[in-house]
């Protein structure tokens, strides 16, 4: 399983990637606006510190400026993904941006039939959205295991991108059905190491070692 890392700030993607857990990094027009950064400038920064695909996002809302935004994106560096709305123009411009050899992330899915389409469009990655479609008391880890079943049952080769992960529980459970990525924000990333028993067990082994008056260095 791959981790991207959805934000735009710098330090906290640094922080991962030292850690080999930053296997990409995935940005959003929200995302850029938190960051204060100029999208052109960041994204070149990321791209160079990250081996893995960082997805930029076209604004445009025609398949014509879509294209002409993602071709623009996509010269910043070889590892770009241009990622683009699931919409009829998004799929038009995924269309033309794949079969110019450049890597598209279709983003804002909700449901199997968008998935289907953007597979079919070409898509290198689907960003089927789960804390979005929970936010609405839909459940998101259901489409995400609907979409491993359909695109299993025909082999598409588009790479399952689960996105608007919340909790840890999002990236256990993308896990388990077999998605191919997760993004997630670095804070949920670090949270995954939690877990009180083992803090229960550190604090009972460090008490028992001060009983021994030894030491290690
Ligand atoms: O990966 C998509 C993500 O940035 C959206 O997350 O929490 O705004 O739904 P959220």
């Amino acid at each position: 399983m791959k981790f991207f890392v959805d934000t735009a700030e710098i330090d906290a993607i640094a922080e991962l990637n030292d850690l080999g857990m930053a296997d990409g990094v995935t940005t959003n027009p929200s995302l850029i606006m938190k960051s204060g950064r100029d999208i052109l400038e960041v994204t070149k920064e990321i791209a160079e510190m990250i081996d893995g695909p960082v997805s930029a996002e076209v604004v445009a809302t025609e398949a014509e400026a879509m294209i002409a935004e993602g071709r623009k994106l996509a010269k910043i560096a070889d590892n770009i993904a241009v990622k683009v709305p699931l919409t009829w123009d998004g799929l038009k411009a995924c269309k033309a941006l794949s079969a110019d050899g450049h890597m598209v992330n279709v983003t804002l899915c909700f449901s199997i039939n968008q998935a289907i389409l953007a597979a079919k469009a070409g898509a290198t990655f689907i960003s089927p959205f789960i804390g979005r479609l929970d936010d609405i008391n839909l459940d998101g880890m259901d489409l995400i295991a609907d979409i491993r079943q359909v695109y299993d049952n025909y082999g598409f080769e588009t790479e399952i991108l689960a996105a608007s992960i919340r909790s840890v529980n999002h990236i256990a459970e993308s896990a388990r059905i077999g998605a191919d990525v997760i993004t997630a924000p670095p804070g949920v990333i670090k949270a995954m190491v939690n877990h009180p028993l083992t803090d229960k067990g550190l604090a009972t082994f460090l008490a028992d070692w001060e009983k021994t008056g030894q030491k290690i260095l």
